[in-house]
């Protein structure tokens, strides 16, 4: 992998939303630091990232694990001091961070996942500040079905697109994935503006990996990947959406 990839090259364009909206914050607040929270942050993949950038972030997450890997490897960058690890739940999260507290929040692969996914959202908005800025990642039902179909699984790609949680069956182990329309409005619903909505993984989840086989190729990959991103009539293929949005 170049070294410009240190996110791999499914994780680049992702990252420069993500640090165009951080960079946007700062500048309306006029503040380089920023008090970030990650919903869900899991191990710190964003977290720790952050930190070594100069932002406070606080991450909740309800796995013990997750949170346990996240202090180490906030103590292998040196930035234990503005990493906080918080035990809690989306829906709950006023009961563990303060309320209008935050300039930035993270929610990636987490509302997929959630009991409720209406409550988790309220919860997180009730601590962003006002005017503050959210980047929610959620997987997208339309790719999954199409990565069914071509697998040969095609009554599974069938339920998938009229399931009304996007699921292709019992066994599967996503509670849901979302359409477009879904997502956007479960956002709206709790006080958010949507701002602008990405796709993520498009054609780093089609293309072969195999066929991606030297640095000129990973580069026009991610090139191909951030442009596809940002073409609405291309984000319905996407593996998850990114939408950035605003608290009223
Ligand atoms: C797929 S991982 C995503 C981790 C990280 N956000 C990332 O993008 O790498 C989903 C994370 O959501 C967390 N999670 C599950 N239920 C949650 C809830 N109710 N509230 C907050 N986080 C939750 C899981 O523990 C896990 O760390």
């Amino acid at each position: 992998m170049p070294d410009q990839f240190p996110h791999g090259v499914r994780g680049t364009a992702l990252w420069s939303q993500v640090d165009a909206l951080l960079d946007r914050r700062a500048q309306e607040v006029g503040q380089a630091a920023l008090d970030v929270l990650d919903v869900g942050g899991g191990s710190g993949v964003f977290a720790v990232p952050l930190a070594m950038r100069g932002h406070r972030v606080t991450v909740v997450d309800p796995s013990p694990n997750a949170l346990a890997t996240l202090k180490q490897r906030a103590a292998e960058a040196h930035v234990t001091s503005r990493v906080e690890a918080v035990q809690g739940d989306a829906a709950s999260l006023a009961m563990v961070v303060e309320v209008d507290s935050a300039d930035v929040m993270l929610c990636h692969g987490v509302l997929e996942v959630v009991d409720d996914p209406q409550a988790a959202v309220a919860g997180i908005v009730a601590c962003l500040r006002p005017a503050a800025l959210a980047s929610i990642v959620a997987a997208q039902r339309n790719a999954a079905a199409i990565a069914k179909a071509v697998g040969g699984h095609l009554e599974e790609a069938r339920h998938l697109l009229e399931d009304p949680d996007g699921r292709w069956g019992r066994s599967d182990p996503l509670p849901r994935r979302f359409s477009e329309v879904g997502l956007t409005d479960l956002l709206t619903n709790s006080g958010l503006v949507v701002d602008a909505v990405y796709g993520v993984r498009i054609f780093t989840d089609l293309v072969p990996g195999p066929l991606v086989d030297d640095a000129t190729d990973v580069r026009a990959l991610a090139a191909l990947e951030a442009t596809a991103g940002r073409m609405p009539e291309l984000r319905a293929l996407a593996g998850a959406l990114h939408v950035t949005a605003i608290r009223e």
